[in-house]
């Protein structure tokens, strides 16, 4: 069998098992196909190896295995390493999971020498130190997606800095505001992602080697040492808690959730704008599909599944919390159920975040639709009060004039800005009829003074800031796979 990545899987049955000298009996092929992990756990595979490596390294150091042993042992991992790598190696279930199909590779391969690495090891620190190793990659990898998600916008946002468009409350016409205001706010958001990533990446980066079972050993291991080799930041201090944690896992799978939030609702605005009732954008053909029977349809299905995404991203933290939830301490073997759903939440955003940058780059703006849906002086009352306000009317009650003058051209069909200063005087002798001089989306946004407000220069300085603070970051460059 054939499975991801390229590795293959052997349902071979009846290995001799590593645990196997207290059974009498062959271990029913139900269980061992029930109990399996390695049809998904061989993506930790490379992780397992390299924690081994350095396992080995630091039992020579200590003197539990001689200077020929560590060598054999080191250079035996090194080679199942290349294997794994070209996916040349075997995973065999019936071997059970990644840890146990490595170390009787190596058996197979080296002889007697390999029957020495697990010295001071159980596989509930290795499985712990296996998928902090890959947590770590992950975080910086979504990080690095995410980065490449706030260059297209910013760059999306600076190819059309000069446009307004109406922002909304309830889905209702607010305020006018810049486009790249809005597609600024997005950025925003990534980058409190970005940043519970690498929050998150600082409490995975502590090394649970040495734990062992769950008690610790009596062998005098180095974990200081097994942590510097493999680049930690330091190493665990509870055996206990090394072994039953599986917190980094959930954080990932919660800023994963947080992340696919984001990017369901940047998803959705994009699917509205689409819409011809809107009609604000058109996205490359390239990133659209079409409909099986109505040759007319170009939908955004991309933008749909980036929405939809979005389910089992949650599906997933819950899946992981509820399966830890009163577990007693410590290693119980749900646990092994926690792989999964971090690396379909990894697989999901990976893809999710890929796609979504290249598609905005084939984003493109109707500056007449825009310009048209701006055009709707309701979008002005607030100025309106605003503008009364520095006249010396108390606020409450300029909202209420202004009210009351929206009230008026509704009901006769025109426009508030079609109102004269008669009409405004006539509502009341304190609306003064200087609010006529407010009468476009541009005065609008040009009059907010505020930090962080959508007036034009400010959205300047801003994409100015976000292009100097991408540009710093490491990351994928637009057009690299
Ligand atoms: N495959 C197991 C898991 O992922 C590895 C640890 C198993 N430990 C044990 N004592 N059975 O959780």
């Amino acid at each position: 069998m054939l499975s991801f990545q390229g590795m293959k899987t052997s349902t071979k049955q009846s290995a001799k098992k590593l645990w196997g000298g207290r059974f009498s009996q062959q271990t029913s092929s139900l269980v061992e196909q029930f109990t399996q992990s390695v049809s998904f756990d061989q993506r930790l595979a490379r992780y397992d190896v390299a924690g081994s490596i350095a396992h080995a390294e630091m039992l020579r150091k200590i003197g539990l295995l001689s200077k020929a042993e560590a060598a054999k042992i080191i250079s035996g991992l090194k080679a199942i390493g290349r294997d794994i790598a070209t996916g040349t190696f075997v995973f065999r279930e019936e071997l059970e999971d990644v840890h146990m199909n490595i170390e009787a590779e190596l058996t197979r391969r080296i002889g007697p020498a390999a029957q020495k690495l697990h010295t001071g090891r159980s596989r509930n620190d290795q499985v712990a130190l296996d998928e902090r190793l890959y947590l770590r990659d992950i975080l910086a990898q979504v990080g690095t997606e995410v980065a490449a998600v706030q260059r297209a916008l910013v760059d999306l946002a600076t190819r059309n800095k000069a446009l307004i468009m109406p922002g909304f409350t309830h889905l209702q016409h607010a305020m006018p505001v810049l486009v790249a205001h809005h597609l600024l706010a997005y950025v925003e958001m990534f980058e409190r992602d970005k940043s519970r990533l690498a929050d998150a990446a600082k409490r995975a980066n502590v090394m649970p080697l040495g734990s062992a079972a769950m008690a610790g050993t009596g062998f005098a291991l180095d974990r200081a040492f097994v942590a510097r080799r493999l680049g930690f930041a330091g190493v665990t201090s509870n055996s206990m808690d090394s072994v039953a944690d599986r917190d980094c896992l959930v954080e990932f799978l919660s800023c994963a959730a947080m992340l696919g939030m984001h990017l369901s609702r940047l998803a959705e605005d994009f699917v509205l704008w689409m819409s011809p009732e809107f009609g604000f954008i058109d996205i490359g053909d390239a990133f659209c599909t079409g409909s099986s029977i109505m040759p007319n349809k170009k939908n955004p299905d991309v933008l749909e599944l980036l929405r939809g995404k979005c389910g089992r991203l949650y599906g997933n933290l819950i899946a992981l919390l509820t399966v830890m939830k009163g577990l007693p301490m410590t290693y119980n073997r749900d646990m092994q159920e926690d792989k999964e759903p971090v690396f379909n939440s990894a697989d999901t955003l990976l893809a999710a975040l890929k796609t979504l940058a290249a598609m905005l780059r084939t984003v493109t703006f109707k500056p007449a639709r825009l310009a048209a849906a701006s055009d709707d002086a309701f979008l002005l009352a607030t100025d309106w009060a605003d503008y009364l306000v520095t006249h010396g009317v108390p606020f409450r009650r300029a909202h209420e004039l202004v009210g009351k003058a929206v009230a008026l051209s509704i009901g006769r069909k025109c426009r508030l800005t079609g109102l004269n200063a008669a009409d405004l005087r006539a509502i009341s002798g304190e609306f003064d009829p200087g609010v006529l001089g407010i009468r476009t989306a541009a005065q609008s946004v040009n009059a907010k003074k505020t930090v962080g407000s959508t007036n034009p220069r400010a959205v300047e300085r801003e994409l100015a800031k976000w292009a100097g603070l991408l540009a710093a970051q490491p990351g994928r460059r637009p057009g690299t796979k």
